[in-house]
C-alpha cells in the first residue's frame, strides 16, 4: 500500500462518522434496506465498514447475530472499538486488513451469511480479484449488498460540479453500475435488487464552513491547497441557504447463483 493512500485513508478518517453522517430519513432507508438481509442472517461481515457508522447501530438491532468488522485505517478501527466499547457490544468482533491483499487469511473459518460493501468500492484494486475472494467466505446461500455511487449520479452532486478534476477523478476511479454488475454476474452472483438513494443536509454558513474545511470526501485529499481553496469556494456558491444534496448512491444486493 503507498503512503499517498494511507494519507488518504488519514483524511477520510478524521472525524468520519460526523462529515458523512447520512442523516435520519437516509440512514433509517439504509438500515431497512440493509435489515432485510441481516434479518436472514447469522453471521455478517461489514467490509471497509469505517468507524462503524452502519455496524454499530446494526449490532445494537441484532445482539444475537454475530458481526465482524474489516478496514485497514488504524484511525477508523480505534473509532470504531470505541464505539464498539461505548455501547457495551459483545457481538461485534474487529479485524485490521487490507480488502486488496490477504484480507480473508485474517478471517477465522466462519462462513458468512451476508458482507456489506458500503461505499468503499472506489478503494478497491482488482474488482473481479475481490468478487473471487468473497465468494470463498460466503456461505451457500450468502449475498452481498454493495452501495456505490453511478457515474449517471456523480454529475448531479454539487461536490463533484465544483471542481472538473473532482469530478474527473470520481469518475475515473469509481467503477460504474454496469461494470459492479458485470464483475458479480461474471463471478457467479445474480443481482436481486436495486435501491436508489439521495442524502441531503441542510447547512448554517458556518456549519458550511466547517463541514468543507474538514474536506468530507475523501477525492479532496488529491487536491492541491489551492485547487481545494477553488472547490470550497465554488461549493459555497453552489449550495449556499438551500439543502443540499450530500450524496447519491446506488445499493445493489447480489446473491450466490445456485
Ligand atoms: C467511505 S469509507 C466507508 C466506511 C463505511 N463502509 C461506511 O459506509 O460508513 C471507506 C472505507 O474503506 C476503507 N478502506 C479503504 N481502502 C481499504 C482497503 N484496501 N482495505 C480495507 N479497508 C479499506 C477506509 O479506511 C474507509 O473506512
Amino acid at each position: 500500500m503507498s503512503l499517498v493512500r494511507e494519507d488518504i485513508l488519514a483524511v477520510l478518517a478524521k472525524d468520519f462518522s460526523h462529515k458523512r453522517a447520512l442523516g435520519r430519513r437516509a440512514l433509517c432507508k439504509v438500515l431497512i434496506e440493509l435489515s432485510l438481509k441481516v434479518e436472514t442472517s447469522e453471521t455478517i461481515l461489514d467490509l471497509g465498514c469505517g468507524s462503524g457508522r452502519l455496524l454499530i447501530p446494526l449490532a445494537k438491532l441484532y445482539p444475537h447475530k454475530k458481526f465482524v468488522g474489516v478496514d485497514l485505517s488504524e484511525e477508523m478501527l480505534i473509532s470504531l472499538r470505541d464505539n464498539v466499547v461505548g455501547e457495551g457490544l459483545t457481538n461485534v468482533e474487529v479485524i485490521k486488513a487490507d480488502f486488496d491483499n490477504g484480507w480473508t487469511e485474517k478471517l477465522s473459518s466462519i462462513k458468512f451469511d451476508l458482507v456489506i460493501f458500503f461505499q468503499s468500492i472506489h478503494f478497491v484494486g482488482d474488482l473481479p480479484r475481490l468478487v473471487n475472494r468473497v465468494k470463498t467466505i460466503l456461505s451457500d446461500k450468502g449475498s452481498m449488498i454493495i452501495a456505490s455511487t453511478n457515474h449517471e449520479q456523480f454529475y448531479g452532486l454539487p461536490y463533484c460540479r465544483s471542481l472538473e478534476k473532482v469530478l474527473k477523478r470520481e469518475l475515473s476511479r469509481t467503477p460504474d453500475e454496469p461494470v459492479i454488475v458485470r464483475a458479480f454476474t461474471d463471478g457467479g452472483f445474480s443481482l436481486i435488487n436495486r435501491v436508489i438513494l439521495t442524502v441531503k443536509k441542510q447547512f448554517t454558513p458556518s456549519t458550511l464552513e466547517m463541514w468543507t474545511q474538514s474536506r468530507p470526501f475523501s477525492v479532496l485529499a488529491y487536491l492541491t491547497n489551492v485547487e481545494f481553496k477553488k472547490w470550497q469556494k465554488n461549493f459555497h456558491e453552489r449550495v449556499s441557504g438551500r439543502e443540499v444534496v450530500i450524496d447519491r448512491m446506488v445499493i445493489l444486493t447480489f446473491g450466490l447463483v445456485g
